[in-house]
């Protein structure tokens, strides 16, 4: 795999360095950095947190973290696994003391001495202001320094605002990363490939010749000892309004003039403003709310939402969403885009289909069936486009079948080689490019359109619906593409 390689020296400070997104994703990503040789040799990692451990407990747990979570086994080349732990260290602080920041400016010495600083919020949001203010207040903070933040930026547009606001008055928006991992997914940005490198697509690419679009990212795994945290979110507010929307616009928007970060976030922007809100009454026909009751999954037995783990507590959140969306623009007029994720389904896999029309005319004395392209984003990326092809047999009239022409990057490319989300976007970050990060308009549109649902589920009281473990979610779901005379694909290339 060809690779421009592009180090830069820099200190990056993980807080909640210790937490689990650090051991169980940003530091494994760091790791596959290390083994294609893109880390500069001075970069150091310094993971901050209230737990009082010592540096060479963090390593350890690092290095186990490595072994449970990284693609590579780490064991397999000590040396590197050597030079990676060895740029670890770890300070303990508390967040919101101001007297805790000085040890961690004392280990920085001079920002300018070596690179910029890379602040990375691994917290809840809550946590983003009180941590930008003491590093301001600590004079540790100047235009070099740069700030990731985790999705979900607040927990509706006005606390969205209110963080965005805040960090804008201390670090430059061109240093803040916003970052949403399923944007640095190879298969994601090959989204921008398959629509602007190729010819045949965009004259395609509308509502004359596409019928409708589904996007569905089903996850086996429950919330377990996440339960608390997740009765204060739900799956709108964990999966829609960051991720399935980003997967949306990039589907959905107009081609950049430009691959900057500038015209891409302009043109998504323009697709989230066209999002027609779903208001009102219209939440109940628009959208099903669901929850996991007891089922299994892969043959295990697995509890219901409201026996999950840390918070085994009756609540009405939602683990499950499904929205009919419409897209009041020229292009996507009358073309509606199916929305759909879940905990506990059947299977772990994120897909987008794009539904073409069927022919106008056809010569055929067997019904033609119409084309679809299928991008399979996870867990083995691919795209099938079925096409009508002739089933061979001596008949006097032609078989047709829908057979997929078939591209798989899981077969064509070594798997270690294709990056993953948070390896992508942490080297993007490291030098400086902000073209896969979201801006605050984007992220605060998209926490307009979802308000909106929320703010219609309280007034008409929408319910959750239950659906068992292991399965596709609840029947209303399939009754939402039903009432327009259509089906979820389900995970299946063959129609049905
Ligand atoms: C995170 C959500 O952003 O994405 C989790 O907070 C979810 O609830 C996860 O499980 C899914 O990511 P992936 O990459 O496994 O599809």
């Amino acid at each position: 795999m060809s690779f421009s390689i592009d180090k830069k020296a820099c200190r990056l400070v993980l807080f909640g360095g210790n937490g689990d997104l650090s051991y169980r994703k940003l530091l494994p990503a760091l790791f596959n950095l290390e083994r294609k040789n893109l880390l500069a040799d001075e970069l150091e990692i310094i993971g901050c947190s209230r737990a009082t451990i010592s540096a060479e407990q963090f390593r350890e747990e690092a290095r186990q973290g490595l072994v449970e979570n990284a693609t590579a086994d780490p064991n397999s080349t000590p040396e590197v696994t050597q030079r990676f732990l060895s740029r670890l260290s770890f300070i303990a602080l508390d967040a919101t003391q101001p007297a805790d920041y000085a040890g961690l400016k004392q280990l920085l010495g001079k920002p300018a001495s070596n690179g910029c600083v890379i602040y990375y919020l691994a917290t809840p949001p809550g946590l983003f202001v009180p941590i930008c203010e003491q590093l301001q207040s600590a004079g540790m903070v100047n235009e070099q320094s740069r700030l990731v933040i985790e999705k979900p930026i607040g927990y509706n547009l006005a606390s969205s605002i209110e963080i965005n606001d805040k960090v804008a008055s201390i670090f430059q928006e061109n240093n803040i990363y916003r970052i949403d991992h399923y944007m640095g997914k190879s298969a994601v940005q090959n989204l921008l490939a398959l629509r602007f490198a190729n010819v045949m697509f965009e004259p395609l690419w509308n509502h004359n010749y596409i019928d409708h679009v589904q996007i569905t990212v089903s996850e086996s795994v429950g919330v377990g000892n996440r339960k608390s945290f997740y009765d204060n979110v739900g799956a709108l507010r964990d999966m829609v309004q960051n991720h399935l929307l980003q997967l949306l616009a990039l589907i959905a928007m107009e081609p950049p003039t430009h691959l900057t970060p500038e015209a891409l976030k302009h043109e998504k922007i323009k697709v989230f403003r066209s999002l027609r809100a779903i208001e009102g009454k219209r939440t109940r026909y628009n959208t099903v709310r669901g929850q996991y009751s007891s089922g299994d999954v892969d043959g295990e037995k697995v509890p219901a939402y409201n026996k999950e783990g840390d918070n085994p507590m009756p609540s009405d959140t939602e683990s499950f969403v499904a929205i009919k969306a419409d897209i009041d623009n020229w292009r996507w007029s009358g073309v509606p885009f199916y929305l759909r994720t879940g905990k506990r389904l059947k299977s772990r896999y994120a897909e987008i289909d794009i539904q073409f029309k069927n022919i106008h005319h056809s010569i055929f004395k067997l019904p033609t069936q119409a084309n679809r392209l299928i991008i399979r984003l996870q867990p083995k990326d691919s795209i099938k486009l079925l096409i009508m092809n002739q089933e061979p047999s001596l008949s006097g009239a032609l078989n047709l079948v829908a057979d997929p022409l078939n591209l798989s990057f899981y077969d064509q490319y070594d798997p270690a080689d294709i990056p993953k989300g948070y390896e992508r976007l942490l080297y993007d970050c490291i030098i400086g490019d902000s073209t896969l990060f979201m801006s605050r308009f984007e992220v605060e549109e998209a926490w307009k359109w979802t308000d909106t649902i929320l703010a219609g589920w309280e007034e008409y009281e929408v319910p959750v619906e239950y659906y068992p473990a292991g399965t596709m979610g609840p029947d209303a779901a399939e009754q939402l593409l039903a009432k327009d005379g259509r089906k979820w694909f389900n995970n299946r290339y063959d129609n049905d």
